[in-house]
C-alpha cells in the first residue's frame, strides 16, 4: 500500500530532510587523501545526533553504521572501515538516511577526492542529470515507470548502464516503503503518481556493465563485476500536482552554505 503524506507531514520530512543535506555537506568537507571511511562516518553521526536526529541506516537489517560509504567500483551499500581509506582520484558516494521529529528523508552523493579523470567527471554529471531528469517526471498523473524509463535512457544515451538489483521506494515514515522505483523501465506502466506520495529517485550508475555481486564476506557491499566505477545520486520528492517538490538538497554541498 503506498502511504500518502500530508502537507504537515511533508514538512516534517523537509525538516529532516535539512539535518540531512548539512551532515552529507559536514562530511564531505572531510573527505581528502588518507582520511579513512570509519572516521567519516563517526563525524557525520556525531554531527546527526548532536542535531537531534538518527541515523536510520545504523542497525538497519544488521547495518553497523550511520552512513553508506561507497567508493569507485563499490555501487552502494559500502560499510565504513578502519582499514578504507581514501585517496586521490576516487569517488565517494556518501547515502544517508535521516529521521527527526518522526519522519525520515533520504538522499545520496558522489563527491570526488582531488583530482579526477574526464571519465570519472562525466559518469558524476551524467547520474546527477539523469536524477533530475527523473524527478522532472515527478508529479501527479503520471506513472512510476515515466520515472524510470527517462533515468536509464539518459544514462545509456550516454553509454553506461543502470544497475537492476537495487531501486528507489517510497520514503518518509520508514526507510522503505512502497512503491519501487526502479531506474530502468517502460513509459506509462507501474503504479500512478498521486499528490501527497512521498519517494526516493536514486539512479545507480555503472561506467562498464550493469551487474553488480554482493560480498559474501559482510552480505552488504556492492560491487560493479568489471571492477569500473558506478555513481549514485539520490533524493526524496514528494509528488506534486504540477510538478516535484523536492525536499532534500544538495545546497550546503554545492553553495558552501
Ligand atoms: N539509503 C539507502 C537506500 O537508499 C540505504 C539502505 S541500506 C542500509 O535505501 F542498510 F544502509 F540502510
Ligand atoms: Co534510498
Amino acid at each position: 500500500m503506498i502511504l500518502l503524506k500530508t502537507k504537515e507531514e511533508i514538512e516534517l520530512i523537509r525538516d529532516a530532510a535539512r539535518l540531512l543535506g548539512r551532515s552529507l555537506a559536514e562530511v564531505g568537507r572531510h573527505i581528502r587523501p588518507g582520511v579513512t571511511t570509519a572516521f567519516l562516518d563517526k563525524i557525520g553521526e556525531q554531527f546527526i545526533r548532536d542535531n537531534g536526529g538518527i541515523p536510520l541506516c545504523k542497525g538497519y537489517e544488521g547495518f553497523p553504521a550511520a552512513f553508506c560509504i561507497s567508493i569507485n567500483d563499490v555501487v552502494v551499500h559500502g560499510i565504513p572501515s578502519n582499514e578504507v581509506f581514501i585517496k586521490e582520484g576516487d569517488n565517494v558516494t556518501l547515502d544517508l538516511v535521516v529521521e527527526l521529529n518522526g519522519l525520515c528523508a533520504d538522499s545520496a552523493y558522489t563527491f570526488t577526492c582531488g583530482e579526477v579523470s574526464p571519465e570519472m567527471q562525466r559518469l558524476l554529471k551524467t547520474t546527477k542529470e539523469a536524477l533530475y531528469i527523473g524527478l522532472d517526471k515527478c508529479k501527479e498523473g503520471n506513472r512510476v515507470g515515466d520515472i524510470s524509463h527517462a533515468i536509464q535512457m539518459h544514462c545509456e544515451k550516454n553509454g553506461y548502464s543502470v544497475v537492476r538489483e537495487l531501486c528507489g521506494h517510497g520514503v518518509g515514515f520508514k526507510m522503505h516503503e512502497s512503491p519501487n522505483v526502479p531506474n530502468y523501465g517502460v513509459p506509462g506502466t507501474g503504479p500512478l503518481l498521486k499528490e501527497g506520495m512521498v519517494i526516493a529517485v536514486e539512479p545507480m550508475v555503472c561506467m562498464g556493465s550493469k551487474n553488480v555481486k554482493f560480498s559474501q564476506e559482510d552480505g552488504w557491499t556492492c560491487r560493479t563485476k568489471d571492477g569500473k566505477p558506478a555513481a549514485h545520486f539520490e533524493h526524496t520528492v514528494a509528488i506534486g500536482k504540477d510538478g516535484p517538490d523536492i525536499l532534500t538538497t544538495y545546497d550546503y554541498i554545492e553553495n558552501n552554505n
